[in-house]
């Protein structure tokens, strides 16, 4: 078994992958369209045996103060075999290597990545990922996944509220008169 940087070649089994826990498994995935992963492929690992892939997962870069762990799984069946594992740890290393000093997620499945470190947060703690995604999701104000984070958490934020946006974008686009 080994985990490595997936390719493009990957992408079409990754987006299986997804899909099985985004649409048969309850939603605890969050769909990601194959262009969407073709654009995104650099984010991924994937970790494979004799047979192939089994599983994947993604570290989304939002600045050396935030990471998130996305869109980590391994195929149903293929569970308790330490994929998961090889995979969150390449994650980590990898948003170490980037020096990065807060690694987030939000999850399900808390008591898989508290054995890794991970605490739960209030998810105002991690305003990056609501601006990204929680301000888009259907379920934001009845949200069922955990706020996880491992390391310091953020003093800042790097995105803005769409509202906030909007407002930035008016002052640069102000007629000079
Ligand atoms: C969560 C998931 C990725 C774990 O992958 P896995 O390959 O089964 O995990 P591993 O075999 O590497 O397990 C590593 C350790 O975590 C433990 N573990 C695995 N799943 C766990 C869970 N849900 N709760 C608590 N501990 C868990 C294992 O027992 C193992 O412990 P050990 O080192 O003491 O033996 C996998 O169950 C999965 O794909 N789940 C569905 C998708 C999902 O919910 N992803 C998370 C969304 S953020």
């Amino acid at each position: 078994m080994q985990v490595r940087k997936a390719l493009l070649p990957d992408v079409e089994t990754i987006h299986d992958l997804i899909l099985t826990y985004s649409q048969q498994r309850d939603g605890e995935l969050i769909e990601r369209t194959v262009p969407e992963l073709c654009e995104n492929v650099r984010d991924f690992f994937v970790v494979e045996d004799e047979s192939g892939v089994f599983g994947c997962g993604a570290l989304h870069l939002y600045g050396t103060h935030l990471a998130e762990v996305r869109s980590i799984c391994v195929r149903p069946g293929a569970s308790g075999r330490g994929g998961g594992r090889l995979l969150l740890e390449a994650l980590i290393a990898e948003a170490e290597q980037h020096s990065v000093s807060c690694v987030c997620l939000f999850t399900r499945a808390p008591g898989f990545f508290g054995r890794f470190g991970f605490k739960q947060v209030e998810r105002e703690e991690l305003p990056d990922k609501i601006y990204k995604d929680c301000v888009n999701c259907a379920k934001q104000d009845a949200c069922d996944e955990v706020p996880m984070y491992r390391g310091e958490l953020p003093h800042f934020a790097i995105l803005a509220p769409p509202e906030a946006e909007l407002k930035i974008l008016r002052e640069r686009i102000k007629p000079k008169r």
